[in-house]
């Protein structure tokens, strides 16, 4: 989008102003990836149970859906649930899936008015019917939607999906000599969506936790020690600048600026 569109929601003079000022909007990264993590810590802080971050958190995902759509970003994903997450309290499985739902069913007007299409990366089809059928609604309802395209991850798992990519590939009949790198991403959940170029976590842990493992082959990862809950425009707008900055060199030797060295 443009300059304008973001200051127009912008307060004049706040220092999230300051920040959209300083960005290149020709540099952009296409794709932005964000592993949300800290809801626990934030509770626990608080001397809240850890449902109450997860509640927290969905603020912070409504900023920065409708942040990235405003900046121009192409694709947004989160990393909501992954298969591992299915060893956590019951309790605490089951709030999410209700949050999520909700998520959807009040969010969705926000969707539709700022372009976005929803949907869904991991193994949907084993999550209960009752989330399998507000999810489509989600998906169904946005596939019309041109603007960014806005990934939940859920279910979800980086080697689950070189998996499932490598069993739909063999599915296809595709000769094994005709499987390149391409030709192999295009299987992926992710199919047809440019990789992450930018890969956001929050509360300072140095890990990938099996997240997009394909995709980021290339992304630059910025790391902050704010707890997702806490993260607002301002820490996605700092994120982008720090990404604008940095060299992106793809295994080559000559540092060349993001914008000459896009895919
Ligand atoms: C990690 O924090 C966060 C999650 C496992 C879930 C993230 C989910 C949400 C923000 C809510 C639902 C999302 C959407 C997209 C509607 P943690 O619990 O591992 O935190 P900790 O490391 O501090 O314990």
């Amino acid at each position: 989008m443009s300059l304008d569109q973001l200051l127009a929601v912008i307060p004049s003079g706040s220092p999230d102003e300051a920040l959209v000022r300083q960005l290149n909007f020709d540099q952009l990264p296409a794709h932005v990836a964000i592993i949300m993590d800290g809801n626990g810590r934030w509770a626990a802080k608080r001397h809240l149970p850890r449902v109450e971050g997860h509640r927290a958190g969905i603020d912070a995902v409504r900023d920065v859906v409708e942040t990235s759509a405003r900046l121009g970003i192409e694709v947004l994903t989160l990393y909501a649930f992954s298969v591992e997450n299915w060893k956590r309290p019951k309790a605490e499985v089951n709030t999410l899936m209700l949050l999520l739902k909700r998520y959807i069913r009040s969010e969705l007007a926000t969707l539709l008015r700022n372009n976005i299409r929803f949907r869904v990366i991991g193994r949907h089809e084993e999550l209960a019917p009752d989330v399998q059928e507000e999810l489509s609604r989600g998906i169904d309802q946005t596939a019309g939607n041109t603007g960014m395209i806005f990934n939940i991850a859920l279910n979800y798992g980086g080697r689950s999906e070189i998996i499932d990519a490598a069993r739909r590939a063999m599915a296809s009949g595709i000769a094994p000599a005709n499987l390149d790198e391409q030709t192999f991403s295009n299987f992926l959940y992710t199919g047809g969506q440019p990789d992450p170029d930018l890969l956001i976590r929050t509360s300072g842990e140095m890990r990938v936790s099996n997240f997009l493992l394909w995709q980021i082959a290339y992304a630059e990862i910025w790391v902050t020690d704010t707890l997702w809950p806490d993260f607002r425009r301002r820490d996605l707008l700092e994120a982008v600048i720090a990404y604008q900055k940095r060299d992106r060199r793809y295994g080559g030797i000559k540092p060349s600026p993001v914008a000459v060295s896009a895919k």
